[in-house]
């Protein structure tokens, strides 16, 4: 591999200052300050290289480099936004990547004496993350078509401030009904160890496993922790607490095909030394590659809800909030990242995503592209996550490629 592009780093390190923690991690959810603070950094960078930027309805962010007026684009980017205590890399790497390997397919095609078929454009999608709006993929849910925009912009978040006004506060939201897209291309680092256990360049994502996410409502009663007596308790907690083993004894009893269970956000009601819970609100996300078994295991929580409810003396209610099918990304797509791979010497596999991505909501819509870079142990979803400078511009150099073929159709 060649040697790291030093543009390319001193743009990812200026990126990486917004919202910076003293973990050396980022805070940047979505539509805060930090988050239009790098949205205006990026708009600046587009503009500066010729693009022209636009804002949908939704809060997406596209960076236009049109060199056919008129004709479709190929479109590239992922998120900015982060998770309250999340990595540098996750989402805003792939985003820096595709401003890069946009403008660099326009200036290969400038050079040349070939004209393209299509557009280049790049998207910073709004809210991916979902941590402070849900669902997480909000922005390119919407913009194909799986969300309505009206639900979306009414979100609110734990203090009742809606997307909308959030939205506004950053001034990121327009009336741009977006691009017409002739095909997308994300890259992602993989948020997993497998391509560093097998010492590979790239992966190439060729399917997605299957998600499924829940509210859960756990309600008992609020009363002293010290003079209610046992029998009399209605503990929203201890019914919460079994519902998190429930959750994880779904992965333990799954031991030929991979299920992946967790309970990841919970707020207690009213959450106070010397009371007992009145009321516990927890997300449940469930995982896997085989749709049937992830639906067998959505069907054994339930089931398991009557006897958690009579042991705390509580009543649950749960809501299906969100998830997405286990489907393939393109065969054509995948062979064209591979050659393009090769041409540049990297090494490949192809494999599933295991997290949620835009592409997964793109794919539906238009043909797209889905390519990982490793991540240093696997680590993500914390201020510790790392991909190598090398991988970093390995894989902008990998899209750049795959985006200057996408654009001559
Ligand atoms: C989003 O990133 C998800 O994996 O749910
Ligand atoms: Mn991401
Ligand atoms: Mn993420
Ligand atoms: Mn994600």
């Amino acid at each position: 591999m060649s040697t790291p592009d030093a543009t390319l780093l001193k743009d990812f390190a200026t990126l990486s200052a917004f919202g910076a923690t003293s973990g050396g991690g980022v805070d940047r959810q979505a539509a805060t300050a930090a988050d239009g603070e790098q949205r205006a950094w990026l708009h600046q960078w587009l503009t500066a290289r010729g693009a022209e930027v636009r804002y949908d309805g939704v809060g997406n962010q596209f960076g236009l480099f049109t060199v056919i007026p008129g004709a479709p684009y190929v479109l590239t980017g992922s998120h900015l936004d982060s998770q309250p205590l999340g990595g540098r890399y996750d989402g805003a790497y792939g985003v820096l990547a595709s401003a890069h390997a946009a403008h660099r397919a326009v200036q290969r095609w400038n050079a040349s004496d070939g004209t393209p078929r299509h557009n280049v454009a790049v998207v910073n999608w709004f809210n991916e993350e979902g941590s402070r709006f849900k669902p997480s993929m909000m922005g390119s849910a919407v913009f194909t078509g799986k969300l309505p925009a009206e639900t979306a912009l009414t979100t609110t978040d734990p203090t009742g401030t809606t997307v909308e006004a959030a939205l506004r506060e950053i001034g990121t939201i327009g009336d741009y009904p977006g691009p017409d897209v002739a095909a997308y291309a994300e890259i992602h680092i993989e948020q997993g160890r497998d391509l560093e256990n097998k010492g590979l360049n790239i992966g190439l994502v060729d399917a997605t496993w299957a998600a499924r996410k829940y509210q859960v409502v756990v309600r008992g009663e609020q009363s002293h922790t010290g003079s209610t007596v046992m029998a009399d308790r209605r503990d929203a907690l201890l019914g919460a607490s079994l519902l998190v083993v429930a959750v994880r004894e779904l992965a333990e009893e799954s031991t030929d095909i991979p299920l992946h269970t967790s309970v990841s956000e919970m707020t207690i009601l009213p959450n106070s030394p010397v009371v007992v819970a009145r009321e516990v609100r927890m997300h449940v996300d469930l995982r896997s590659p085989d749709e049937a078994l992830l639906d067998a295991a959505a069907k054994r929580l339930a089931e398991s809800i009557p006897g958690i409810e009579e042991r705390a003396s509580v009543t649950i209610g749960q809501v299906q909030t969100h998830g997405w099918g286990v489907a393939a990304f393109p065969a054509t797509g995948v062979e064209l990242a591979a050659q393009a791979a090769d041409e540049l010497s990297l090494s490949h596999q192809t494999m599933m995503t295991i997290a949620g991505h835009d592409s997964v909501n793109m794919k539906d819509i238009a043909p797209s592209i889905m390519l990982f870079v490793p991540s240093v142990e696997g680590i993500s979803h914390n201020e510790g996550e790392l991909t190598d400078d090398t991988d970093i511009s390995a894989g902008t150099d990998l899209l750049t490629e795959v985006v200057h073929r996408l654009m001559s159709g």
